[in-house]
């Protein structure tokens, strides 16, 4: 059986620059509490009408396939995490290939919020174990900035969540020591509504509902402290479902990617398992949380630099909307 080895990683972020005090001219907040709250000092949100979701991620890919130098036309198979998308459909896995120019190739879209890229790189990861693709495209792109909102009422959501994107190309290896040494998903339905954006739906269009503009609906809605309750339990015991499949344990590893959620989030983490911040790949200070891509744009920035490195073991975990939650364990 192959495995699937990462051989390029890649990220994009707008150039727009939000420092915590911008915000503070939009909304009730302050500098203060976000970064004791949060971790963040500032995010990336993209200027309207200059970024789409399909083009981010195709610019991270580009350097992810650069990076790995592999040209467009040797991918087989794109998949593309992301929560919305530049249309109500197709999603941006076919908007993606066709700025790639590899007609033909399918792709696939996958809307697990922030746990979309482990989903992603757990189907590449199994396309190429069966033997079906040599390469394979993982991307995590993400628009949030449109779709919040950024008065005082939205401002435990607002202050969060930020655009960016990042990728990473999957290659067979006959190595069974290298690549993806296993995935892990989970998810439960039963709590959809404490993270989620009810409107737009079918039920719910701009078209079906004079009523579009109500925020109760139209703007994402999370409990915060529930999810975060849920998210140090979650994170944990899904990490050590990757552990104790390989035979590891947290002091094997060389670094660990959480999906940035919130700096509390990953330190409590971290304490939890006894891994040391030393080694634990943190980017949400400068970048907030960019839900599918936060885990593939840390991969990126980690091997930039010089965190990840030929033979390293690297974990990846995420928890987010659904609630979705899973894990990833890799030898690089
Ligand atoms: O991406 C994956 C899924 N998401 C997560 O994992 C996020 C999980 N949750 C969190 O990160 C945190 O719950 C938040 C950062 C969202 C909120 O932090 P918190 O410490 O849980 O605050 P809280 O929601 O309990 O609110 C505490 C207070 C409230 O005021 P009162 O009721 O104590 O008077 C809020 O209204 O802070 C207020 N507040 C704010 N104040 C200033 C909420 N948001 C803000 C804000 N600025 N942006």
């Amino acid at each position: 059986m192959k495995n699937a080895q990462i051989i390029g990683c890649g990220h994009y972020v707008p150039e727009n620059v939000i420092t915590n005090h911008d915000l503070e001219k939009m909304m009730d907040t302050s500098d203060e509490w976000i970064q004791e709250r949060t971790g963040i000092i500032e995010r990336r949100w993209i200027t309207p009408g200059e970024e789409t979701i399909s083009g981010m991620g195709y610019k991270a890919a580009k350097m992810a396939l650069e990076q790995a130098n592999v040209d467009p036309s040797e991918v087989e198979f794109i998949v593309f995490a992301s929560i919305v998308g530049d249309m109500g459909f197709p999603g941006g896995g076919c908007l993606m290939q066709e700025m790639l120019g590899i007609p033909g190739v399918p792709a696939m879209d996958i809307r697990n919020a922030c746990s979309g890229f482990i989903y992603g790189l757990a189907v590449g990861d199994k396309f190429i174990k069966t033997g079906t693709y040599k390469t394979v495209l993982v991307i995590g792109s993400e628009i949030q900035s449109l779709g919040i909102d950024k008065s005082t009422r939205g401002r435990d959501i607002s202050v969060i969540f930020a655009d960016g994107a990042g990728a990473a190309v999957l290659r067979a290896t006959d190595d069974p020591e290298k690549g993806v040494l296993t995935t892990h998903l989970h998810a439960d339905g039963r709590y959809a509504k404490k993270l989620c954006c009810e409107w737009p739906s079918i039920h719910h269009t701009p078209a079906m509902n004079p009523v579009y503009e109500d925020p109760d609906h139209n703007f994402p809605h999370m409990e915060g402290r529930y999810v975060f309750k849920h998210a140090v339990v979650r994170f944990p015991e899904v990490i050590m479902e990757a552990l104790n499949a390989t035979g590891y344990s947290p002091k094997d590893l060389d670094l660990f990617i959480p999906h940035q959620a919130n700096q509390r989030i990953t330190e409590a983490v971290a304490a939890r398992l006894e891994i040391p911040m030393e080694k634990v790949m943190s980017t949400i200070k400068y970048y907030g949380n960019t839900t599918a891509a936060s885990i593939p744009m840390a991969m990126s920035m980690a091997v930039q630099e010089g965190k990840i490195k030929e033979g390293s073991l690297v974990c990846l975990a995420a928890f987010g909307a659904g609630f979705t939650w899973g894990s990833a364990l890799i030898r690089f």
